[in-house]
């Protein structure tokens, strides 16, 4: 089912962007612009421009950019129809889909939709005040859950009736069945005498049910599975749902992680212990769709799962994960035999910290493989090394540094020089497995530069960053953790690079561009600088940025050449440090042409000589032989792109 692309487009224009995004972020006129503080990213000052007459929004912070429809999508978790649908329906644009009968099944949707929500209520209702209801009460109270609680996560009671919830809703029996909440054999409930959890989708549509069986005070445990969960329906996938995730998007906003669970009581219990960024899967294991779904919220996960193997087992398969959906993933360590359930409810603190403390995915699995090794005998030595280096050799050779080799070769025992080294082999076989077919093997050159060789080293030398003397962190993604000092840094620096733009003396100019600049309103003056060559004699007239222009005047007179061209150095070093960063990260090449008849294999390779290139000129930029031409072949790249 897809909207009609005419519809698509006429909903984007029929959107008041600047109203839309003003119900989030405070903004303000600046000429024909809006601007504000980002919401995608924590800053002081604001980056985040929104162009209502274009229809699309920037941020030069963090670089978010996109029109209405992304910007629902991105904020609320929705997928592209449904982002379409919200906007369309407050336009009150009725949209055609290009599927014959699309619009019906649309239709059975909502209405699907409107009894589980009209149920939900039902279920509330009857657990906040039915006699009958005393029961599943006290159990939740049990639970520690007040009723603050229970109104948030809308918990629910099915009553212990034949049809009560049929009878209440009204409709045929058949669409109960269809919205999994009548019994396929009978005319009568699905649950009963169950405490109810709705389950949401992303935006909070319920669209299923768990129902937990109610253990009495006093009486045997009821017969029955723990939980009945609703089966699939047209509204419910259960591999693509994650039970919190509409309350969980807003918090991992600010706490830039995800913890993921196995159990709804699970996510009550980190939300009470102050974790809100908490979901979990329902009755099945995590998806290759969750994944992707969580990485719409964080790239952190941290997976919250029993101590039990089968937990742990779940946990391991994740790693397909990372690369594919640029994510870090996380296994936190609970005690033995506890949930974050349990743990929430008898010691808060200890919950958080074992989030916190989480480990790194490759580490968690190095130290299962090594716990299930016979490391006494030289031959199971051998079997558990190389079964790590397998482990090891999927992230790229600066990932994963000495000292994340380094315990594990100790519990060996081994040196980390022997370890790496069968890294390094774990990983050339990876490489020759998925290597092109002979013959049309490296013949696609890297752009700009062809080099020999150049896919026999993937990742060269080790971090080029250290050592140098930026104390602050250089990625955006740090960045957004160091808050408002490190913004004031940011300030100072492209304050500096200004003035060696306004340098007289000097060669720095031509190497300095509008990249370098994030801060919009250093940005507007970088641009006039070098657009307005009298700027100079204008000063004591009215122009918007004299302040900066006057200060980045008194500074450039005492610089000397050779201060002028470091600093240019330094700032395309910083720039294209991030920007490996952020490939790495998954983020397209700027400037590289991308071709829609391109194999994926060809764009790997592409991406990758472009990363030799970046790496191969960051290290160049902090060698004073060599850095004004690497700064000449980076600002020539960063101008055409
Ligand atoms: P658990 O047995 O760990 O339950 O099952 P829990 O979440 O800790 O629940 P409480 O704390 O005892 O109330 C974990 C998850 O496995 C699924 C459910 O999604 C549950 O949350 N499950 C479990 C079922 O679907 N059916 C079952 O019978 C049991
Ligand atoms: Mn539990």
């Amino acid at each position: 089912m897809s909207i009609r692309d005419s519809d698509v487009q006429r909903v984007r224009e029929a959107t008041d962007l600047v109203a839309l995004i003003g119900r989030r972020v405070s903004l303000k006129r600046v000429g024909s612009r809006h601007v504000g503080l980002c919401p995608f990213h924590t800053e002081k000052t604001p980056s985040f421009s929104v162009n209502g007459s274009e229809g699309f929004y920037h941020c030069f912070g963090c670089k978010a950019s996109g029109d209405a429809i992304t910007f629902l999508r991105e904020t609320e978790n929705l997928d592209f129809a449904d982002a379409v649908e919200q906007l369309a329906a407050a336009a009150n644009i009725e949209l055609t889909y290009d599927a014959p009968g699309a619009q019906r099944s649309n239709r059975h949707r909502k209405e699907l939709l409107d009894l589980l929500e009209r149920a939900a209520r039902f279920y509330h209702e009857r657990l906040m005040s039915s006699p009958d209801a005393g029961e599943a009460r006290a159990y939740l109270r049990r639970r520690g859950y007040d009723r603050d609680t229970v109104v948030q996560w809308r918990l629910g009671y099915a009553p212990p009736l034949w049809d009560a919830l049929c009878q209440h809703l009204g409709a045929p029996v058949d669409l109960l069945r269809k919205a999994g909440l009548a019994s396929a054999e009978q005319e009568s409930d699905f649950f009963r005498d169950r405490v109810m959890f709705p389950i949401c989708d992303a935006s909070g549509r319920v669209v299923s049910f768990a129902g937990r069986i109610l253990p009495r005070s006093g009486e045997a445990p009821p017969k029955g599975p723990k939980y009945k969960n609703t089966a699939g329906t047209a509204v419910y996938d259960k591999s693509k749902v994650l039970y919190g995730l509409h309350l969980a998007k807003q918090a991992a906003r600010t706490s830039e992680r995800v913890v993921v669970c196995e159990g709804h009581t699970d996510v009550i219990g980190c939300d009470l212990a102050g974790v809100s960024e908490s979901v979990a899967t329902c009755g099945t294991a995590l998806t290759k769709q969750h994944a992707e779904l969580l990485s719409r919220s964080a790239k952190r996960i941290v997976l919250a799962f029993d101590a039990d193997a089968a937990g742990q087992t779940a946990a391991e398969r994740a790693h397909q994960w990372e690369r594919e959906f640029g994510l870090d993933i996380f296994v936190a360590a609970l005690p033995p035999g506890s949930d974050p359930g349990d743990l929430a409810a008898s010691n808060p603190p200890a919950l958080r910290r074992a989030l916190d403390e989480a480990q790194p995915l490759h580490a968690f699995r190095a130290e299962r493989i090594l716990q299930r090794a016979e490391l006494d005998s030289p031959t199971g030595r051998d079997r558990a090394a190389d079964e790590v280096a397998a482990v090891f050799a999927v992230y790229p050779a600066d990932v994963l540094i000495d000292a994340d080799l380094e315990p594990v070769a100790r519990l060996i025992p081994m040196t980390v020089a022997d370890l790496r080294e069968r890294v390094e082999s774990a990983r050339q076989r990876q490489v020759e497995r998925t290597a092109p077919a002979a013959g049309d093997a490296y013949d696609f050159p890297p752009p700009p530069e062809p080099e020999e060789g150049y896919f026999d080293d993937p990742y060269p030398d080790q971090n080029a960053g250290d050592g140098w003397d930026f104390p602050e962190a250089p990625s955006a993604a740090a960045r957004r953790h160091t808050g408002r000092s490190a913004e004031r840094s940011v300030a100072a620096r492209e304050q500096a690079l200004l003035e060696a733009v306004a340098s007289a003396d000097s060669d720095a100019a031509s190497l300095i561009v509008p990249q370098l600049f994030s801060l919009p309103e250093i940005r507007e003056a970088y641009l006039r600088l070098v657009g307005e060559p009298d700027w100079r004699d204008r000063l004591n007239s009215d122009v918007p940025d004299r302040e900066l222009l006057a200060h980045a005047a008194a500074g450039a007179s005492e610089l000397n050449e050779g201060e002028a061209l470091d600093r240019a150095a330094r700032a395309l070093h910083r720039h294209v440090h991030e920007t490996i960063q952020l490939i790495r990260d998954g983020a397209e090449i700027p400037g590289a042409e991308s071709d829609p008849q391109q194999s994926e294999h060809e764009r790997m390779r592409l991406r990758h000589g472009w990363l030799v290139w970046l790496r191969d000129r960051e290290a160049e930029l902090l060698d004073p032989e060599l850095q004004v031409g690497a700064a000449e072949a980076v600002a020539e790249w960063l101008r055409a792109s």
